[in-house]
């Protein structure tokens, strides 16, 4: 058994199926490029039978990929195979991943299949979408909870048929590391043909445990493991490859196996993926929250400024956070505000330096102190929006106790600029009327309404979210100026740009 574990990543797939979280074509492209760059193995780029866009968004990672490997996920029927095949085909390295559940409960209430006709299924999906592509993985949905005798008799099925990767998904979150590796254990050992796979863990973090899990079934054999970045994923999301990666470093000593992960592209990888989607990494999560590496009580200090190893198992350096003095301001330049952005983590092509460059001379002529976190919002901003096809370019807003208030917005639709006047019960409400003038969208919510200030002073930046459903599909969109309606404004856009990406999109079933 090799000592090499292979990082599969989801955070295109299962990470984008999480509530609220959408990303257009050129954010895959951004974030499949910054995972080949962090050295992941296998990308996971979609769904493509999902929608065309889900389709368009496979095919041309498929296409622009240079090394990874990239796999669509496919049900367990022909149309959805040939489809998958269709988007990976063009890659270096293609690779369809099919599933279909096995536990009593999936295959009663939402197959409506027998056991025999689900290793029928399995059969004739495997072998077809062998006969289409030489890589094939199958998943065993909800492996946790199916029988092991069952489960052993679909994993020999599938690996007669001609899978080379399995797949054992603990789908709803239930497992416990004692568990899951006893499954993985049990599997390796009883399956006949078991030597002529790779087993794949595949972990829910619904009870906190999916990094754990994942951890235990490696030391049980697995020799692929399915991860997001930040851990999205459905509900409570997916292990995070970040923490597998790191810890699978930090205490080689205990696992002995390795991964070809480059930790120091971890940070750039966190906060594009936080940047494109709108999802916020919580201040003390592991490897990539913001307080991961900071120490405030006075005896951590004291031991930090003594020897940094007293409370530091890793350095902040070797997952790519550099911290420097380099103080920014309005005489800041070209030269510093690069070296900086480098040392956030960032790398912008040239048109997005240049754009975050502007912003950020404008900023520092408004407000005294630039901060780390003021460049952060700027950037995750600008690189949120970059692709929209919506962008906010004016607002002016009349409000006060004397009303009406009223918003004069305007907006740029797919190259075409429109402006509205818009009244309404205080500004948001206003503005708010006057996006939904330009682009009408009776269906949606506003669900949520959320500002807060990124630093300290009354000339801080706001940074506002909001969440926007329409139909079952929620939105969530981030903006971030010193003006609050201004931020306003780029939020809800953000939030209805995502939503455009996601109409059209048929609900999948089941791939959790
Ligand atoms: O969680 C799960 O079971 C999945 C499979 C479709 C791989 O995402
Ligand atoms: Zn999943």
């Amino acid at each position: 058994m090799t000592d090499t574990i292979l990082i599969f990543d989801t955070t295109l797939r299962d990470g984008e199926q999480s509530p609220g979280c959408s990303m257009n074509l050129e954010e895959k492209l951004q974030v499949a490029a910054q995972l080949e760059t962090l050295g992941v193995d296998i990308i996971e780029a979609g769904f493509a039978i999902a929608s065309p866009g889900d389709f368009e968004a496979v095919s041309e990672v498929a296409r622009q990929a240079k090394r990874a490997t990239i796999a669509s996920l496919a049900r367990a029927a022909a149309p959805d195979i040939e489809r998958a095949w269709e988007a990976v085909r063009h890659a270096v390295a293609p690779r369809i991943h099919t599933f279909i559940a096995t536990s009593p409960l999936h295959m009663r209430v939402k197959l409506n299949k027998t056991p025999e006709e689900v290793l029928e299924a399995i059969e004739r999906s495997v072998g077809l979408a062998r006969n289409l592509c030489p890589d094939v993985e199958w998943s065993a949905e909800d492996a946790t909870r199916s029988e092991p005798d069952f489960l052993a008799r679909a994993i020999e099925t599938a690996i007669r048929a001609g899978a080379r990767t399995i797949n054992l998904p603990d789908t709803v979150g239930y497992a416990t590391p004692e568990t899951y590796g006893a499954m993985f254990r049990d599997m390796i050992s009883r399956v006949p043909n078991a030597d002529q796979a790779i087993f794949s863990t595949h972990c829910h973090n619904d009870l906190g445990l999916a990094v754990a899990n994942t951890l235990s079934a490696v030391m049980a054999g697995a020799r692929q493991v399915e991860s997001t970045i930040n851990g999205i994923g459905e509900r409570a999301g997916n292990a995070a490859v970040e923490e597998i990666a790191m810890a699978l470093k930090v205490r080689h000593d205990v696992m002995p196996v390795r991964t070809n992960i480059v930790s120091t592209e971890i940070t750039r990888a966190s906060r594009l993926v936080s940047a494109v989607t709108g999802f916020q990494v919580q201040p003390n999560k592991a490897i990539v929250g913001a307080n991961a590496f900071a120490h405030e009580s006075g005896i951590h200090q004291d031991g930090m400024l003594k020897d940094a190893s007293t409370y530091e198992i890793m350095t902040p350096e070797s997952v790519g956070v550099n911290t420097s003095n380099l103080v920014m301001g309005k005489h800041s330049g070209r030269a510093a505000f690069r070296q900086k952005l480098e040392e956030l983590g960032y790398a912008l092509g040239d048109n997005a330096f240049q754009d975050a460059f502007a912003r950020f001379k404008a900023l520092a002529d408004a407000k005294k102190q630039i901060f780390d976190d003021d460049i952060i919002a700027l950037v995750d901003d600008e690189v949120l929006r970059g692709h929209d096809r919506i962008q906010v370019r004016e607002v002016e807003i009349y409000c006060g106790s004397n009303g009406p208030q009223r918003a004069i917005l305007t907006l740029e639709v797919d190259g075409e600029e429109k402006t509205v006047t818009a009244r309404g019960n205080g500004p948001v409400d206003a503005l708010f009327n006057a996006i939904r003038l330009i682009v009408p969208h009776d269906a949606s919510v506003l669900e949520r309404y959320e500002v807060h200030a990124i630093t300290g002073g009354t000339d801080a930046q706001a940074e506002v979210s909001v969440l926007l459903s329409e139909d079952g599909r929620t939105a969530r969109g981030r903006g971030a100026h010193h003006d609050t309606m201004v931020a306003s404004a780029r939020a809800y856009v953000n939030a209805l740009n995502k939503l455009l990406v996601k109409r059209g999109r048929a609900p999948v079933a089941a791939a959790g």
